[in-house]
């Protein structure tokens, strides 16, 4: 079972629906995120993955359903809500400022301004320098003053996982985070993912890498054609058995409703 009766959720999605003309994105989704959870969402291009985390993120409203965060219902919904509700969300363009510092990018759009700037700055620095220790930085070649430019895409990644991390997000959403990465940079992503876990965030790994959901969720969610099609828990399932599912899925086609 993949419910957890002792704890409430964090997120919880009743019957949420969003099309886009005649087109219907996501439909009937019920999904419930509990705290400390690494649950994976996957499915094929087109599938409605990044819909979906875009109604929780606040981008889209529901054309249909209700969103509760900490078991409250949300009304007025958007980006600026989720986020003081505990809610980080990276897209899958990760909207990081290149030509820019880590430091600088961990703290875009949030520093803090004050007569004391010089002071602030020696602050961010030892706050950054926490940061990507919390989140697993180990490439000595790497410093909050390194300009993004010249880090590796995994590394790229870890700088707006760490983002989300420095409020401490209930919840981060990841879009397809290990994308166009290398087996060795896809792993270090997933090592990310991992500590933000375990530092006390949940998390929606966004993926259409069966194996990488497999490597770091506790719980599998699959979304076909915009509906949850199928909901293991990691342990409950080999990592071929959830191919084959997701094969027969594919070819019998969603579930008719
Ligand atoms: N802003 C939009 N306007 C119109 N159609 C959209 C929009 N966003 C997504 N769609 C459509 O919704 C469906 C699901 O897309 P998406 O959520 O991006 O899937 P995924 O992230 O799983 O690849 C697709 O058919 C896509 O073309
Ligand atoms: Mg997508």
């Amino acid at each position: 079972m993949s419910e957890r009766a002792d704890t409430a959720p964090i997120l919880e999605l009743r019957d949420v629906s969003k099309s886009f003309g005649a087109v219907y994105a996501v439909r009937d989704v019920n999904l419930r995120v509990y705290p400390r959870e690494i649950v994976a969402l996957v499915g094929d291009n087109g599938a409605g993955k990044s819909t979906l985390i875009k109604v929780i993120s606040g981008v889209h409203a529901p054309d249909h359903g209700e969103v509760y965060v900490k078991g409250e219902r949300v009304h007025n919904w958007s980006t600026a809500q989720a986020r003081r509700r505990g809610i980080e969300t990276v897209y899958q363009d990760k909207a990081l400022a290149e030509q820019q510092t880590v430091m600088r990018n961990l703290f875009m759009g949030r520093e803090e301004a004050g007569p004391f700037g010089w002071l602030r700055l020696g602050h961010q620095r030892a706050e950054a320098e926490a940061l990507m220790r919390r989140i697993g930085f180990t490439s000595r070649l790497v410093s909050p003053d390194s300009v993004v430019a010249t880090l590796s895409g995994g590394e790229r990644e870890g700088v707006a996982i760490a983002r989300a991390m420095f409020f401490r997000a209930d919840l981060i959403i990841l879009d397809e985070p290990t994308q166009a990465l290398s087996l060795t940079q896809a792993r270090e992503v997933l090592r990310f993912v991992e500590r933000a876990r375990d530092d006390g965030s949940s998390v929606i790994l966004i993926t259409h890498n069966v194996y990488h959901a497999y490597e770091v969720a506790d719980r599998i969610v699959i979304l076909d054609r915009g509906q949850i099609v199928g909901e293991f828990q990691r342990t409950a399932i080999t990592a071929v058995q959830l191919i084959e599912y997701m094969q027969t899925v594919a070819h019998e086609g969603a579930p008719v409703n």
